[in-house]
């Protein structure tokens, strides 16, 4: 690690932003080695979530490695009454009728292992789980945030974004004034990208948690997909034809992202790029869902370029237009949101940014399994 001596600026009362080189190296994965200065996101000292900023760490670590991910929905499928951890809630509101609950009276901080087990195997069963009212989660910090995702699988450090300081397993979004450490073009007409996250991994991520320390007064929402919904609107012929094909997933844009100077500029892990089904079967529920996304998806594997473009954009297109299959979240404070990024896209929205008001959110995100082909047999 390299040794700083730059001063700290000292900072004006309002949320001034800027990069400032830090000392010191997070929790994480295996290391291997150092890669540039560590920086860290400078705001108020009266932001209640100053502790929280994202820190890019001068880590670089080394490849992930595979590990057997058991997944605990499949423990609430045998469960006498899987829905039994609902049995308080005030309210439970279907948002839309494929994709999306949205929940009162229920306090993720109190739910036992029993019942995050019904969570689960409920989160995948609607795709979109809304939990309001959520401060007592929000607040208890980084350590609860590990052991909360921890009970889902391996927690995903992520290659590029920055994540607090001593968490690196806490994947960081950030906006203001002054900013951005958002995956995010100023060159393109929509800030609208269609996604699941880090698909490019081996073992992408199932069950995913994600709040809001700090949101704009409006703005800022969540779009959501069902991928199930999605394909089963499409012909039995063509999905017939879409479970044999495999699509190779891609982390080097995102990468280059980073190593233009954008959202902190550290890579910490080399870019990897693996190849999915392009419908993949839920492990714990069996649905078959589309599994391909514009912002990681590069090309299906054997197909020639425009065949493979032309089907990857009408995926993509279908996907991004399909309402009948979407649902929308809006960020009251204290919310936190679970999807199941197996079978449910999801987009930003940066439609606040003239406001600049500060949004501030925290992602917790557990890998599963490799994707298991809808269409068994097909080697990947
Ligand atoms: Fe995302």
């Amino acid at each position: 690690m390299s040794v700083l001596s730059e001063t700290v600026t000292v900072l004006p009362e309002a949320a001034t932003l800027t990069l400032r080189p830090q000392n010191g190296t997070p929790n994480g994965n295996e290391t291997n080695g150092t890669a540039t200065e560590a920086k860290k996101v400078e705001t108020e000292e009266s932001y209640k979530y100053a502790h929280l900023v994202p820190f890019f760490s001068p880590q670089t670590y080394a490849p992930l490695t595979p590990f057997e991910h058991v997944d605990p929905g499949h423990r609430a499928l045998s469960h006498p009454d899987p829905r039994s951890f609902l049995q308080n809630a005030t309210r439970v509101t279907e948002i839309q009728p494929v994709l999306g609950t949205e929940i009162e009276g229920i306090q993720l901080t109190q739910l036992t292992n029993d019942e995050r087990d019904q969570l689960a195997l409920y989160v995948a069963q609607r795709g979109l789980v809304v939990f309001r009212d959520q401060g007592d989660f929000i607040d208890r910090g980084v350590d609860w945030y590990r052991e909360w995702g921890s009970h889902f699988g391996r927690l995903h450090i992520h290659p590029t974004s920055g994540h607090p300081e001593n968490a690196a397993e806490i994947h960081l979004v950030y906006r203001d004034a002054n900013s951005t450490y958002n995956f995010e073009y100023d060159d393109v007409i929509t800030s609208t990208v269609w996604h699941t996250d880090v698909s490019y991994e081996l073992q992408p991520p199932g069950l995913t948690t994600f709040f809001l320390l700090a949101q704009p007064t409006t703005g800022g929402d969540t779009l959501f997909a069902s991928s199930v919904a999605a394909l089963k609107r499409l012909s039995p012929q063509f999905v017939a034809f879409l479970k044999t094909l495999k699509a190779v997933h891609s982390g080097v844009e995102q990468a280059n992202f980073s190593r233009a100077g954008k959202r902190g500029g550290i890579v910490r892990r080399e870019p990897v790029e693996h190849i999915h089904p392009v419908v993949r079967r839920h492990p714990v529920t069996g649905e078959d869902a589309l599994y391909v996304n514009r912002q990681f998806t590069s090309r299906i594997v054997g197909l020639k370029k425009e065949e493979s473009n032309n089907i990857l954009n009408f995926l993509y297109d279908h996907l991004a237009k399909g309402a009948d299959s979407q649902a929308r979240v809006k960020w009251t404070p204290n919310t936190v949101v679970l999807w199941d990024n197996r079978v449910t896209s999801h987009s930003a929205i940066i439609d606040y940014a003239d406001s600049k008001e500060r949004r501030h959110g925290a992602r917790i995100t557990p890998q599963a399994e490799r994707p298991i082909p809808a269409l068994e047999g097909l080697e990947l």
